[in-house]
Formats: C-alpha cells, sequence, structure tokens
C-alpha cells in the first residue's frame, strides 16, 4: 500500500521513516515533505493547507492511508474532505480538531466531561478583559483563542504585562483572528508533561509519556518555543498515573465527543500540569507532539502504519503496544534567531549521523538541500534522538551526534533530560 504524508517537520520525518519501515508500506509520498524526508519518501511541493491540492495529490497517488501531521491542515478540514472522497485518513475532522483550534471550545468540552483543567474566563473586548485582571491574582496567563504557533500563550507576573498581552491580542492584532477571542486563566504550578493517546473515535491506546522542553534556553529560561529537546518515557509518571490521566482526561474528552456526533480518530495529546491536587490540563493537540514523536516513536516496537490504520478503521481495539525498554532522548537543533525569527540558508555539516552512529536518528524539519549539501531553512532544524539503556547514555549518545553537527548560529539546550539522568545516579548500563 502507498501511504501519505502531509507535513514538513520533524515529526513528519520520524513518521515517514516509520512508515518506510512498515511491512505493509510499497511507497511513501509526502506534501511538502523536507531534505530528510525526501530519502524516504516521494516528496510533492503542495502545501499542507493547501486542501485542493492535497485532495488532487491523493486522487494521483491513490494512499492506503493519508497520514496529517500539523495543527493547521485538520484545523482547516483535510481530513474531512479526504474522507469525503473515500480515503482512509489519520487525524480528526474540523470538529473534533476545534479541541485544538479553539481554546474556548476545548474548555466547553472539558467543563461538560468534567475535566480538571484550569479556572478560566472568555472575552472577545479589550475592556472587559482588562477590567477583569484589575481584581485578579497574579501570575495570570492569558492566551489568545485560536491557533498560533505556540506564540499565544502569555503569562503576566504584573497587571501591566497582561494589559500589554490584551493590547497585542485585541489592538496590535498580533495573532490576527486567533487573537479576537482571549481566556483569561489562573496560573497552574507543577510539572509539566505530555500524554499522548492513539483514538479511533471510540477505543484509546495510551502511547509511553513524554517530556518536552519548551523554553529556549537552558533552565527553562527565555521565551517559549515549539519545544526545544524531549525525553521519554517519564519516571515522573509511571504507568498508574498515566493510567489516570487516560481515564480522567482522554476517555471523558472522547466520551463527550462522541454524545455531539464528533469523531476522533488520531492522535490526542494532552499536555498537563502535575499540580498538588493532581493532572491539570493546560491544552489540547489533535496531532502528535513535535519533539515528542522524535523521542516516543523510536521506542514503539509495533507497526505504527497498521496502528495509525486501525485508528483510521475503527478497529484500535484489536491492538496492544509494545515498548522497548530504552530510553531516549531527543535534542533539538534550531537555527539563528529562533523562536523570535530564523536563518535560513546557513550551510549544514556532519550530516548522514544515522549510518554512522548506532541507536541514533536524525530527522530533519527546517532543512533545504541544493547540489548535494544541506542548508537551514526554517527555526527549528534538526531533532537528533538517541537510545539507550539508562537516560544518561542516552543523553551522552545524543550529545555526541549534536556536537558532529556545525552550522553558523546553531542553537540547543545542554539539559535536555540531564534531571531524569541525574536521577539515577551512578546506575549505569542497564533501565532503572
Ligand atoms: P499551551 O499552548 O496552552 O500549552 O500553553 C503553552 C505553555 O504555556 C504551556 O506549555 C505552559 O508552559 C504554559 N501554560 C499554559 N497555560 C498555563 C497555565 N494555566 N498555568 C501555567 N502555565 C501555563
Ligand atoms: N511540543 C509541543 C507541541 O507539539 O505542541
Amino acid at each position: 500500500m502507498r501511504v501519505l504524508v502531509v507535513g514538513s517537520g520533524g515529526r513528519e520525518h520520524a513518521i515517514v521513516k516509520k512508515a518506510a519501515a512498515s511491512g505493509l508500506v510499497s511507497e511513501v509520498h509526502c506534501a511538502p515533505g523536507n531534505a530528510g524526508i525526501s530519502r524516504q519518501a516521494v516528496c510533492h511541493p503542495v502545501t499542507d493547507t493547501d486542501i485542493g491540492g492535497i485532495a488532487g495529490l491523493a486522487r494521483k497517488t491513490s494512499p492506503g492511508l493519508v497520514v496529517i501531521g500539523p495543527e493547521a491542515p485538520l484545523c482547516a478540514g483535510l481530513a474531512d474532505a479526504l474522507r469525503a472522497e473515500g480515503f482512509k485518513v489519520f487525524g480528526p475532522g474540523r470538529e473534533a480538531a476545534m479541541l485544538e483550534g479553539s481554546k474556548g471550545f476545548a474548555k466547553e468540552i472539558m467543563d461538560a466531561a468534567g475535566v480538571a483543567t484550569a479556572g478560566y474566563s472568555r472575552f472577545s473586548e479589550y475592556a472587559a478583559a482588562a477590567a477583569h485582571i484589575e481584581d485578579g491574582l497574579f501570575p495570570v496567563v492569558i492566551k489568545a483563542n485560536g491557533l498560533a504557533a505556540g506564540k499565544g500563550v502569555i503569562i503576566a507576573e504584573q497587571p501591566e504585562q497582561a494589559r500589554d498581552a490584551l493590547v497585542r491580542c485585541f489592538v496590535e492584532r498580533s495573532f490576527g483572528a486567533a487573537g479576537l477571542e482571549v481566556l483569561v486563566e489562573e496560573c497552574l504550578i507543577g510539572h509539566e508533561c505530555s500524554v499522548l493517546a492513539l483514538c479511533d473515535g471510540e477505543n484509546i491506546l495510551p502511547l509511553e509519556p513524554a517530556q518536552d522542553y519548551k523554553r529556549i534556553y537552558d533552565g527553562d529560561r527565555g521565551p517559549n518555543t515549539g519545544g526545544m529537546g524531549c525525553y521519554s518515557p517519564v519516571p515522573r509518571v509511571p504507568e498508574a498515573l498515566a493510567e489516570e490521566i487516560i481515564e480522567t482526561v482522554h476517555r471523558p474528552v472522547v466520551a463527550e465527543l462522541q454524545k455531539r456526533g464528533i469523531d476522533f480518530r488520531g492522535v490526542l495529546y494532552a499536555g498537563l500540569m502535575l499540580t498538588d491536587s493532581g493532572p491539570q490540563v493546560l491544552e489540547f493537540n489533535v496531532r502528535f507532539g513535535d519533539p515528542e514523536t522524535q523521542a516516543i516513536l523510536p521506542r514503539l516496537e509495533n507497526d505504527l502504519i497498521e496502528l495509525m490504520l486501525a485508528c483510521a478503521e475503527g478497529t484500535l481495539a484489536r491492538q496492544r503496544l509494545r515498548w522497548r525498554r530504552e530510553r531516549c532522548v531527543t535534542v533539538i537543533i534550531a537555527s539563528a534567531g529562533y523562536p523570535l525569527s530564523s536563518s535560513k540558508g546557513d550551510e549544514i555539516s556532519g550530516l548522514g549521523l544515522d549510518g554512522g552512529l548506532p541507536g541514533v536518528e536524525v530527522c530533519h524539519a527546517g532543512t533545504a538541500e541544493a547540489d548535494g549539501r544541506f542548508f537551514t531553512a526554517g527555526g527549528r532544524v534538526l531533532a537528533v534522538s538517541a537510545l539507550d539503556n539508562t537516560f544518561k547514555a542516552a543523553r551522552q549518545k545524543a550529545y555526541d551526534a549534536v556536537a558532529k553537527v556545525n552550522f553558523d548560529g546553531m542553537q540547543f539546550r545542554h539539559d535536555i533530560a540531564a534531571e531524569p539522568a541525574e536521577a539515577e545516579g551512578n546506575l549505569t548500563g542497564r533501565p532503572a
């Protein structure tokens, strides 16, 4: 069978690699893909949100499964358009995708389903929102309602910052239409984690938890990014806690959607804060995380395409997941200026690591190729993932590989998985 993957990031490269290794797959296509993806897939220059263009490509390539990676095409209704033409699709339709596309809708569903989340108020004009924060507690969280590529969340320590955030949303319209409705949320304290689960509309199959690093600099300083690194599994989230999260978050949300006649087929990603009073939801994503995918998939022993097809066909109940015991550590390498801007055209040396270092996988994100040479072409450039028996060994392997990569202005965090590696103490060679 042929598979068509939609998207162009490190997440899609990780998915494409699994698709290429699947016993069910004869040919992998990707739109638009990137320089690394073109090693395993036929890339087509069609933008991921060009619904007509992707549908046309699907008619031409006749895939047995279409996998939609990013949120924008899901929120734009790409899955619905493809399903209407009879294609099998991994990824929810537009209505279910509003769990990510509208933070207000996500809150409405959580309220109806009794899911624990930060207290909030919704506003559609500046004056009322500004009046509300005058009487409130600080810090407070201001969120643009719609999609803002991870940039629409501002944690305001002082009233001044909160007012600035509201001005950016309502007056300067920095987030476009996405910021014309705003949520003002209680600020939760604790550790964050991501719990992703496969879903076929009814059945739910949890993936092992992952820990993302959102800020650009070591020690969680600097602005938020799409994610600068990740590790999996997460010792702080043992199996019993992950199960509790699935039972109290994923299952009631999917059931509430079902009740409203909304079918969720794909991966439901809950971003959580582990607070003193239990896990609380920060956000939902309706897709695989980036870079969570690059840290989760190398540990998955199952055929990913078989699982995705089961989601699309509603037969997930028959599947069981199998995981490698090794730990996975993923380090993101970003270009100069990220996350405020990005630098294009810097030549990258040291690629081709996959062959050289066993247990290391490199996924491309913002890369382009010309005359056999690789150049930066976006903010996040590469994701380097390493597997080993301990976090300590896996992070050493990942950073050894990162040290082989070089380009002008390259940035990466030095503290990815430092915490679980430290917690292992002097244990080496054997999983904790
Ligand atoms: P979101 O896109 O909603 O996940 O927000 C991005 C990031 O902002 C999260 O990963 C958290 O680090 C932070 N954040 C969002 N909501 C809250 C909240 N209610 N309390 C504390 N931090 C938050
Ligand atoms: N790593 C966070 C996300 O994919 O949204």
